[in-house]
């Protein structure tokens, strides 16, 4: 599977991976998922915002029993630049897990799923989760239809454009029905295992977490002949905002980031018009990421500038009754809270019990082309998956 995805999206420059929703390369990865799904036997559905679900059994059947499936699973996309396990790992390791399953023989007692959830990073409409978002009403269908990518193309025209109906969008109680449970596997995206013995880890948490954009305006001169009193230059507030979102962050303890910036007109000898540019703040208190964010907002208004929060994600715990059965299974492994976001996180603000194994990354680095982790580790993870899967799956209702 590693072999099949490893040319999938990569770029030849950086290294990295530029998978994002609804392109070619997002199409290609579709059928990737398909393909590995029809090789096992399950049918692929579509649910009303696309992402892709599988299934060993028949949830439907389980649910006229008063029953419900046992889901696992991630996502293919990445942000700009991104490794090869942000999403894939867990996405592998699901179909890995279920061959090992059915290698042993196993009869699940309730189905087992698996998801492709799309557009997690939202690294090109610039909401994170925008798939497990809209199926649960964490984001309405307007909303989503009407977000746009750099080029202005809304994600209503990449849907169409991708043959897909984006009238079809909305929250999808069908398909939310059939989960009992929902269990991510991910690389870890810090250095919380590398100095512990175990490969795996069960998730506590999900830090608070969102995005605000940020807009500077400017009047566009030459470089060359306007006088520095005359200018009005936009860079100048966005520049004093960076610096503002570190101090902030320093100060209420907790972490902000500008990692994405657009000028307007990007001329090297214009004075740039408009400056945007976007901040993402987490921390284990939502208290302090709102004063942090708020000290932001008062300095860029100051400059003349304008904050709009493109999204906020609550503080979440996974289900603590699932996290320790899951942790039980696997003999007392490690338990981590985590600053990164993910699908799981949405599902279980939803009410789903849901849970998540993180997998070792010997750097701890993430969101990079250097996210690494050892094959070793991550046949630990597909085991302790299957473990997971089994006891699950396996148990009466
Ligand atoms: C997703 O990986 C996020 O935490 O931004
Ligand atoms: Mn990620
Ligand atoms: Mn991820």
């Amino acid at each position: 599977m590693w072999a099949d995805l490893q040319p999938v999206g990569r770029s030849a420059h950086s290294g990295g991976y530029r998978r994002f929703a609804w392109t070619r390369t997002d199409h290609d990865l579709r059928e990737w998922f398909a393909g590995e799904c029809t090789a096992r036997g399950l049918d692929v559905t579509d649910d009303r915002m696309g992402n892709q679900w599988a299934w060993w059994g028949e949830p439907d059947d389980a649910a006229r029993r008063g029953d419900k499936g046992v889901v696992t699973g991630s996502h293919l996309d990445s942000v700009p630049d991104g490794g090869a396990f942000d999403g894939p790992l867990g996405v592998v390791s699901a179909f890995a897990a279920l061959d090992v399953l059915r290698d042993n023989g196993f009869q699940p007692a309730r189905p087992i799923g698996i998801v492709n959830f799309v557009d997690e990073e939202g690294a090109r409409f610039g909401v994170a989760c925008a798939g497990s978002r809209v199926i649960t009403g964490a984001m309405t269908a307007d909303r989503a239809r009407g977000l746009t990518d750099a080029d202005g193309v809304t994600m209503a025209e990449a849907l169409e454009a991708a043959g897909r109906d984006a009238r079809h969008l909305g929250r999808d109680d069908e398909t939310l029905g059939r989960i009992g449970a929902f269990v991510e596997l991910h690389v870890e995206q810090g250095r919380g295992l590398v100095d512990l013995e175990n490969p795996v880890a069960v998730a506590t948490d999900i830090w608070p977490h969102g995005r605000w954009r940020l807009d500077f305006p400017g009047e566009a001169n030459h470089a060359g002949t306007t006088r520095l009193e005359d200018r009005q230059d936009a860079m100048l507030g966005y520049a004093g905002a960076v610096l503002a979102a570190r101090e902030a962050a320093i100060s209420h303890g907790c972490v902000a980031t500008i990692g994405k910036v657009e000028v307007t007109p990007g001329g090297v000898n214009a004075i740039p018009s408009a400056v945007t540019g976007w901040l993402d703040a987490r921390g284990a208190s939502p208290r302090a990421v709102r004063r942090a964010v708020a000290d932001v907002r008062s300095m860029v208004e100051q400059a003349g500038g304008h904050v709009t929060e493109e999204s906020w994600t609550p503080s979440t715990p996974f289900d603590p009754a699932l996290s320790d059965r899951v942790r039980d299974r696997l003999g007392g492994v490690p338990m981590l809270g985590t600053g990164a976001g993910h699908d799981a996180g949405i599902l279980a603000n939803a009410g789903i019990r849901t849970a998540m194994l993180f997998v070792r990354n010997p750097t701890g680095v993430s969101h990079s082309p250097l996210e690494f982790a050892e094959l070793s580790d991550c046949l630990e993870g597909v085991a302790a998956l299957g473990a997971v899967l089994e006891d699950l799956a396996g148990a009466p209702a």
